[in-house]
């Protein structure tokens, strides 16, 4: 498996590029299987999950046409699959969202049930029990989901999702645009992913309102059309450089960004003496302030308030702010993988339970290091990135998944790391 090797200790500087949101297009190209017509998605970021998403499409029959490699033309003209097999769903949970496509414009769907990850068990019960609201079938058979429209054709529900899921809310918001009769969703999820997926359906003729507040109606139409589309930014990436440029005590400017969807991260980075100017709707400006980082509090809730996947993040740039800092995770029941190994680096964290305390300023020293999720991939490299000496990063395919050449942009605004290749084909596919 691939390796980062990181020298850290030194401030990073210049411009660096924000690429499409992942957790946007994942949705996006499972979008496309609704529509008999072309649709074109933009801005797709060249990540190990798109690209193992758009396989999904490939097997169960859709034509997809890389104009280059943030261009998908895809048409899913000719589906003859129906179903999204285990050896798939198991490297890639966000094969469910092909569950609501298939079973909204089909009528059929089996999808093999994804078992947990690192960071939770993350059952998809909301998923299914929303869709038998919306009159399917749904079973259990041997690990798949099945699911089924007994009157072929979904029907629309009034439903209220008793705790807020992102995917779920994409799902069922896919199901019900081709639905006899308009669906209403409350305590929807408000995350921007879920507006833009929304902008996307509704470019394809869905009628969507909503989008982005906690009730969504869809009112049901008989068939979708063609649309070209551009994904949003990541702003968890964005959210990641922020950080990047304060850990180094730097200066980052960063553009292709949106800021207006990340305001909770900025406003709780200025709290801690982030210094962060918006130059324009879509540009960045960080650095950390000349008064050094102060530790502030931080409790991860649904969009709008501070991003789950923003907690790693935000606990390695805590470790080098003065005083001590409290971090709740409320979202996920595991999401603390990256504490052992900043702890390997000196960093000063206790955890209990859901709740992780860090006491700073903690000078951090380069260590062997293991990457166990995404999201705590990337605090490593940060922490690396503060660090005194060498970082070895091991498994970082997981970081492959969602931030697109990172060694490329890191490397860009002066930071020292490479990728000791496990494999020369791995690499080539990451585009580095
Ligand atoms: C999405 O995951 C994101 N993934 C995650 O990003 C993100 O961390 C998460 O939302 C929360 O914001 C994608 O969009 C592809 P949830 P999702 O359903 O939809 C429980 C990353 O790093 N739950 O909102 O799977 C669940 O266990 C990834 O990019 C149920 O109990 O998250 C969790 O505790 C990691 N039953 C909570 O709800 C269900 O049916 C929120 O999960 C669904 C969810």
């Amino acid at each position: 498996m691939d390796k980062f090797l990181i020298r850290g200790g030194k401030p990073l500087h210049g411009t660096v590029t924000i690429s499409g949101a992942k957790n946007s297009a994942l949705p996006c190209l499972a979008a496309t299987l609704l529509s008999p017509k072309t649709v074109t998605l933009h801005n797709v970021p060249y990540v190990r999950d798109l690209i193992t998403q758009r396989r999904l499409l490939e097997d169960l029959g859709a034509e997809t046409l890389l104009l280059h490699k943030h261009t998908h033309k895809i048409t899913a003209s000719d589906i003859e699959l129906f179903e999204a097999p285990y050896e798939l769903v198991k490297t890639m949970r966000a094969s469910v969202l092909a569950l609501g496509p298939l079973l909204g414009r089909f009528g059929k769907a089996k999808v093999s049930l994804p078992g947990g990850c690192a960071i939770g068990t993350r059952p998809i019960d909301l998923h299914l029990r929303a869709f038998e609201k919306l009159g399917a079938e749904v079973s259990l058979e041997s690990g798949d989901v099945v699911a089924t429209a007994p009157k072929g054709r979904l029907q629309g529900a009034d439903l209220e999702f008793k705790m807020v899921t992102v995917t779920g809310t994409e799902n069922v918001m896919m199901a019900a645009v081709l639905a006899d009769g308009t669906t209403t969703l409350r305590n929807a999820a408000r995350e921007p992913e879920i507006e833009d997926l929304a902008e996307l359906l509704n470019k394809m003729g869905a009628k969507i309102e909503g989008a982005g507040t906690s009730t969504i109606t869809i009112e049901g139409v008989e068939e979708l059309g063609e649309a070209e589309h551009s994904i949003i930014p990541d702003r968890i990436e964005t959210g990641t450089f922020l950080v990047a440029a304060a850990i180094t005590n730097g200066e980052l400017t960063i553009e292709n960004c949106q800021p207006k969807h990340l305001e909770a991260v900025i406003n709780k980075l200025r709290e801690a003496g982030v210094e962060i100017e918006q130059i324009d709707d879509t540009t960045l400006h960080a650095k950390c302030s000349k008064d050094g980082l102060r530790a502030v509090d931080v409790i991860t809730q649904p969009h709008p308030k501070f991003p789950t996947d923003m907690q790693a993040q935000y606990m390695a740039l805590m470790t080098q702010a003065e005083g001590t800092s409290v971090v709740v995770e409320t979202i996920f029941e595991n999401r603390f993988m990256h504490v052992a190994e900043m702890q390997r680096m000196g960093a000063d964290i206790e955890i209990e339970g859901n709740t992780a305390t860090i006491k700073g300023k903690k000078n951090l020293t380069g260590a062997k290091v293991l990457a166990s999720d995404l999201r705590a991939s990337a605090s490593l490299v940060l922490a690396g990135l503060a660090a005194t000496g060498e970082t070895l990063i091991d498994r970082v395919y997981h970081i492959d998944r969602g931030y697109e050449t990172i060694v490329k942009k890191i490397s860009s605004i002066g930071g020292d790391i490479t990728r000791i290749k496990e494999s020369i084909a791995m690499s080539a596919e990451n585009g580095e």
